[in-house]
């Protein structure tokens, strides 16, 4: 089976292939990028079941090992990392086993670090079950796990030699992890691409029907715009940075309202209204953000509950910063700029008066 859609990550002698279609998981023969005899595959509980046995399809014949994870963002540690170590050294693997990590971003970020460390990198490839991962995890090569004192603060850059993208596998996927992925597929075209984003408008109903065209026109989309972002700014030393438009509030509002409260995306696609109004950018621009969020089903505001939470979030994440926060902000939609010239008077005013009682919100 071949992909409907094959980009590049263009990062000279370590350039590797995106590839997307549907039936990918089994049906497309991935043996040409796994390297030397031994292979391990690592997974979760929740997507182990579903999809391993297709996997090992695509393997040909390369004998592998699998190694199922417990579920959940609060098992990306570096306790789970030394599971993936334990396997690999269970299997006498060398520097040219390769670790093929099939699951969402949590997995996908713990199995890309190990590879990173065992034997100081070893191959590894992506085969992404959710469209967050999809569309942004998968790619560029962040791995990591959490630490009690934040998140992914023990990572390191390992980029995978190819991503598989099975369009078919996000059947499985609760609704809302699939609308957590379309907050990041909205930001690509937010930040990037203003006739993506209009396409987006268009498209949002077929994309919420999974229809399999739709997604990988979406993905296919979103993947061009990341890969040449990675391509020109891999470490980033600027660039990169504005794929973390939405973030800053997003990343608040998750901590103001405790982690696992809402999903990342949830945060995210709330986030980019409030970066779009810190923006001043014409009103009918932020509208059309805002009917696009909401036609997907994604909050627009956070909970009135925790406006003062977040002041308290942000002023932590500004002090972190030595004094000044850095916010992804648009001139328009598809034209986004790094800022920490804002004006505190409209922060203020994004933000909101502080201290109305719990509403119950729901995401
Ligand atoms: P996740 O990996 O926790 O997956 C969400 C849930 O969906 C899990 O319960 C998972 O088991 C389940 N699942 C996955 N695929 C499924 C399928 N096809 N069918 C049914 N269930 C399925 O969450 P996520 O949103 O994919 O990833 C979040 C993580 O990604 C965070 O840890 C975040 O830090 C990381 N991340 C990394 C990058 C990067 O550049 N490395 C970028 C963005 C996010
Ligand atoms: N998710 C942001 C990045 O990969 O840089």
């Amino acid at each position: 089976m071949q992909p409907s859609h094959t980009i590049t990550v263009d990062l000279g002698d370590r350039r590797y292939p995106i590839l997307i279609g549907s039936g990918l998981v089994g049906g497309y023969d991935l043996s040409p990028f796994i390297e030397g005899p031994d292979c391990l595959i690592v997974t979760n509980e929740t997507v182990g079941p579903l999809y391993l046995e297709r996997l090992k399809k695509s393997l040909g014949g390369h004998a592998c090992e699998a190694l199922c994870l417990p579920d959940g963002e609060c098992h990306k540690t570096l306790a789970a990392a030394e599971s993936i170590f334990d396997a690999l050294a269970a299997m006498r693997a060398g520097r040219d086993a390769t670790v093929v990590a099939l699951g969402g971003g949590v997995v996908g970020d713990i199995a890309g670090f190990a590879a990173a460390c065992y034997m100081r990198g070893i191959p590894f490839v992506q085969a992404p079950t959710t469209l967050l991962a999809q569309v942004d995890a998968s790619i560029g090569g962040k791995t990591g796990v959490n630490h009690r004192e934040g998140k992914n603060l023990i990572g390191a850059f390992h980029q995978p030699r190819a991503v598989l993208i099975d369009t078919g596998v996000l059947d499985t996927l609760p609704d809302r992890e699939f609308r957590a992925g379309l907050a990041e597929v909205v930001k690509h075209a937010a930040i990037a691409d203003a006739e993506f984003f209009a396409w987006l408008e268009a498209n949002v109903g077929a994309l919420l029907d999974r229809d399999a065209a739709a997604l990988g026109e979406a993905i296919g989309h979103c993947c061009e715009i990341k890969s040449a972002v990675v391509a020109a700014d891999e470490k980033e030393q600027g660039l990169r940075a504005l794929l973390n438009f939405g973030h800053t509030f997003g990343h608040a509002i998750e901590n103001a309202l405790g982690y696992g409260e809402w999903l990342h995306g949830e945060a995210v696609a709330a986030g980019m209204v409030m970066a779009t109004e810190l923006s001043g950018i014409d009103p009918q621009e932020g509208e059309r953000l805002r009917r696009l969020l909401t036609a997907a089903g994604l909050p627009i505001a956070p909970p009135d509950h925790c406006r003062g939470g977040l002041r308290a979030a942000m002023d932590l994440d500004k002090k972190n910063r030595r004094g000044r926060l850095r916010f992804v902000l648009l001139r328009a939609i598809g034209d986004a700029y790094l800022a920490s010239d804002y004006s505190e008077s409209r922060l203020d005013s994004v933000i909101g008066p502080a201290g109305a009682e719990p509403a119950g919100d729901q995401p």
